[in-house]
């Protein structure tokens, strides 16, 4: 097992990576909450893979558990499904001292996060991730969010768990195509902050699952996470490094329509797009590009697109059609493992990369 601390003034929190480590580490973390009720957060695929398994484990913990199932999918990563977190939470008579687990992937972890941030002005929450995407990166940080029609994430709140408890045999059930996704986001804290996380990833392949390498890359990936959050929690500046290969990731998502692609499926794309920008700009020397480029063609299949013209691209980057500025703040590559934001990199600019992209790269994502 391997324990790492996110050391925020007041807000400091624990996560701890391993396998079999849940029935041990959650009562505990549980009771030093001084809480009687806890009310987890799941979906209908993991309430039917572990049937209250969150209630098993708190059996003896002498608190009173609730469990609200929601619908699963990006789909329903909306205001719609998180009021159904509220009902649930006044049926069964929360208060501001319930506290609430999320037990699932990215998308539970984003909605039961921004629950708690906002269920009576803030209530405690702890991350029980059950994918290798929420694993290496979404429990970690604080983001929480919904997704609006128009726009991935942009209803949300900053809101640090009190706990991570990264349990490493959920991973056994996760279908492959998603454990390749969050694979992506693994590889982007390498691409950003660590060529030697990068290079400890290459030539790994997935499955079988092999637990030791699993703890080793979700221990460095979410060390890196940390600490960036540690130095600039609500994003003011360099937290934005996080969000590479996001910007067309997040378009690629909304545009084809939620869960068409998965998350990581999208900022896959949404990278080697982001390294060919960083190279056409004289940033990013040829060979790295060509390595990145070579290694996310052996896991990435191509994202297809449609109707998609410099219009909508140009309204899906700015979230607003009467935007004054005509730019975005971009994650380019200086090198392997090192990253910097573009202030204001035009959209046209973007525009013009994407076509030339596109053309070339159909394997990474083709336009019809
Ligand atoms: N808050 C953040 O910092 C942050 C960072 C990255 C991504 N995200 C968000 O995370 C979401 C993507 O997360 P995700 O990839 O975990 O998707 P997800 O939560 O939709 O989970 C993927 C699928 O796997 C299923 N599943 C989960 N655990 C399983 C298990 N152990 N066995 C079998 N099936 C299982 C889920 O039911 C779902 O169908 C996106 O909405 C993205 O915006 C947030
Ligand atoms: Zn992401």
């Amino acid at each position: 097992m391997k324990t790492l601390h996110v050391n925020l003034p007041g807000r400091e929190y624990k996560i701890d990576i391993g396998l079999n480590i849940l029935d041990q580490l959650l009562p505990e973390a549980v009771l030093s909450n001084s809480t009687d009720h806890v009310v987890v957060v799941t979906n209908t695929t993991l309430h039917d893979l572990y049937p209250d398994r969150i209630s098993q484990v708190l059996q003896n913990s002498g608190v009173r558990v609730s469990t609200c199932v929601l619908a699963d999918g990006e789909e329903y990563k909306n205001l719609e499904t998180l009021s159904l977190i509220f009902d649930f939470l006044m049926k069964f008579s929360a208060n501001r001292k319930t506290l609430l687990v999320a037990f699932g992937g990215g998308v539970i972890g984003d909605m039961a996060g921004f629950a708690a941030a906002t269920f009576m002005r803030g209530i405690p929450f702890i991350q029980v991730p059950t994918t290798l995407l929420a694993d290496v990166d979404s429990s970690v940080g604080g983001k929480t969010a919904v997704n609006h029609p128009s726009a991935k994430n942009t209803i949300g709140s900053f809101k640090q768990p009190e706990y991570v408890c990264i349990e490493l045999s959920f991973l056994k059930t996760l279908p492959s195509r998603e454990l390749k996704a969050g694979f992506i986001e693994l590889l982007k804290h390498g691409l950003i902050h660590d060529v030697n996380l990068f290079e400890f990833i290459q030539g790994q392949t997935l499955e079988p699952l092999d637990f030791e390498f699993l703890e080793e890359a979700i221990f460095r990936s979410c060390g890196i996470k940390g600490r960036v959050v540690e130095q600039d929690e609500t994003e003011t500046g360099l937290r934005a490094i996080l969000n590479f290969g996001h910007t067309l990731g997040h378009l690629i998502e909304t545009h084809a329509g939620y869960g068409t692609y998965l998350h990581g499926e999208a900022v896959g794309a949404g990278m080697c797009f982001a390294a060919f920008v960083s190279w056409h700009c004289n940033e990013l020397p040829e060979k790295d590009w060509e390595r990145i480029s070579s290694y996310l063609r052996k896991i990435l299949a191509p994202v297809v697109l449609h109707s998609l013209d410099q219009d909508v691209f140009r309204d899906l980057i700015l979230h607003d059609k009467k935007a004054q500025k005509q730019a975005v703040n971009f994650i380019m590559l200086k090198k392997l493992g090192e990253s910097f934001i573009q202030q204001e990199m035009p959209v046209e600019k973007l525009w013009d990369e994407f076509k030339k992209f596109t053309a070339l790269h159909p394997e990474f994502v083709e336009l019809r």
